[in-house]
């Protein structure tokens, strides 16, 4: 029984992660999504909003948050694997340097899913940058994250 964590600031949650989401949920017998959150910076949405979020978007699918180390968070929910998407180079460097801490502190391994073509340009980020700016944002999130992410302006 392999269980993995899918980890991510999910702020907000977009079609990027349902991608991951779906397709890490057929590799593994268990999918735990966690949401990392820092109580000392700012954040668009509340840890429990983007717990909300996400559980509304993946019936069926655990959702815990966590704050500080991944790797506790991890051990605690019983996962032996972390997910994660790379969408480019610039996110694999990225990654590689985290998946390397996370084994050398804990043993853990972390497995990459490329991102599908249609959703790899998507980020919170640029979420935010669009709607920012007005921009329609039904590409990029679920009906009801842009509902909520509407509600919030
Ligand atoms: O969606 P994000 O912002 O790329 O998610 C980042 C997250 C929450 C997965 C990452 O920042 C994280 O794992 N934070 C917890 C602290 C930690 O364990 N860091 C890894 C060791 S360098």
């Amino acid at each position: 029984m392999v269980t993995a964590i899918f980890p991510g600031s999910f702020d907000p949650l977009t079609k990027g992660h349902l991608d991951i989401i779906s397709r890490a949920k057929s590799c593994f017998d268990r999918l735990i999504v966690a949401v990392g959150y820092n109580s000392s910076k700012k954040a668009w949405f509340s840890p429990l909003e983007r717990i909300q979020m996400i559980e509304e978007a993946t019936p069926g699918i655990e959702v815990v948050s966590f704050e500080g180390l991944l790797v506790d968070c991890a051990a605690k929910h019983g996962a032996t694997v972390i997910v994660k998407g790379v969408r480019d180079a610039t996110d694999l460097a990225y990654e590689t340097t985290q998946a390397i801490t996370n084994r050398q502190m804990s043993g853990i391994e972390t497995l990459y899913l490329p991102t599908s073509p249609h959703t790899q340009h998507i980020s919170s980020s640029l979420v935010r940058e669009l709607h920012r700016w007005g921009a329609d944002l039904g590409d990029y999130v679920p009906a009801h994250v842009a509902s909520l992410i509407k509600a919030k302006s």
